[in-house]
């Protein structure tokens, strides 16, 4: 396992910026827009909306407000993400302002700018940690009990584990909070994939992050599902991001990005 930088480096590129940039976020250095403006003309087109960048975000706002309407009142939103218009706790608090959030994320600019945030929440908040040590985030979330692990939880996992080498086992990160969380809790994923593209163009893309401080891991969609395992998919099951629960009319979507919700039963 390969050690995340502690330092503020603006000169490497970070998913986290690149990213917001993509989003229309402002958090971000000319090597992060660099990787951002090669993407935004990759193989979906021109489509502003049909950028799997767009397509995630939009899949995580649809899947909180579905926890939150599954009666889901605690959520741990793990590769966070730096701010931006609506955030998890936004979501959770316009459904009940008693909702508890904790992000996670590995990185510390994030981490700062969800300080400043929520430096006055006393129902959200921020820790700095990686996923690729499940047990240190499970320990953390037990000694500062702002959720409770004897509660149904939402745990996110939404745009983070193609950050995850193979050999730093994203589906064992994902195991260890499987079995943390009690029966009616949830887990909501989002994975790129280059399964059915063509393969200059999967080629292109994760060749882009080769100067990023996180790996690109596209992984086929029987291996995105195994990171479901004993949980159980709400319909419509593991489906291209656009498809999940679609709130109103999306263009086709661009194929790059799988997402699923799933319950522990
Ligand atoms: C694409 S962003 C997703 C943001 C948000 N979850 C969303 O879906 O809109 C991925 C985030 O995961 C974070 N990340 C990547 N690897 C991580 C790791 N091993 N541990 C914690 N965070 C990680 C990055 O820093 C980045 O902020």
């Amino acid at each position: 396992m390969s050690s995340f930088d502690e330092t503020f480096d603006p000169t490497t590129p970070a998913d986290a910026r690149i990213y917001d940039y993509i989003i229309g976020g402002k958090d971000h250095y000319g090597p992060d827009r660099g990787v951002a403006e090669g993407l935004q003309e990759g193989p979906w087109g021109d489509d502003p909306e049909r950028r799997p960048a767009v397509e995630n975000r939009r899949f995580l706002r649809r899947a909180v407000r579905f926890l939150l309407d599954a009666g889901i009142r605690q959520f741990v939103d793990i590769g966070c993400g730096l701010p931006t218009r609506t955030n998890v706790h936004d979501l959770a608090h316009e459904a009940d302002p008693a909702a508890r959030v904790v992000y996670v994320d590995h990185d510390h600019v994030v981490v700062n700018h969800y300080r400043a945030l929520l430096s006055s929440s006393s129902t959200a908040t921020v820790i700095k940690a990686d996923a690729r040590r499940p047990d240190e985030i499970l320990d953390r979330l037990r000694a500062a009990p702002l959720v409770d692990l004897q509660r149904p939880l939402g745990v996110l996992m939404v745009g983070l584990l193609h950050l995850i080498a193979d050999e730093d086992e994203p589906a064992e990160a994902v195991a260890r909070f499987r079995d943390a969380v009690v029966p009616g809790s949830y887990l909501a994923l989002s994975h790129l994939t280059g399964e059915g593209q063509d393969p200059v163009h999967v080629a292109q893309f994760v060749e882009m992050f080769q100067s990023a401080r996180e790996p690109m891991v596209m992984r086929p969609r029987a291996r995105i599902r195994t990171f479901f395992d004993g949980l159980d998919l709400v319909e419509p099951g593991m489906v291209d991001a656009p498809d999940w629960r679609p709130n109103r009319a999306y263009p086709p979507p661009s194929g790059w990005l799988v997402a699923g919700v799933a319950r522990k039963n």
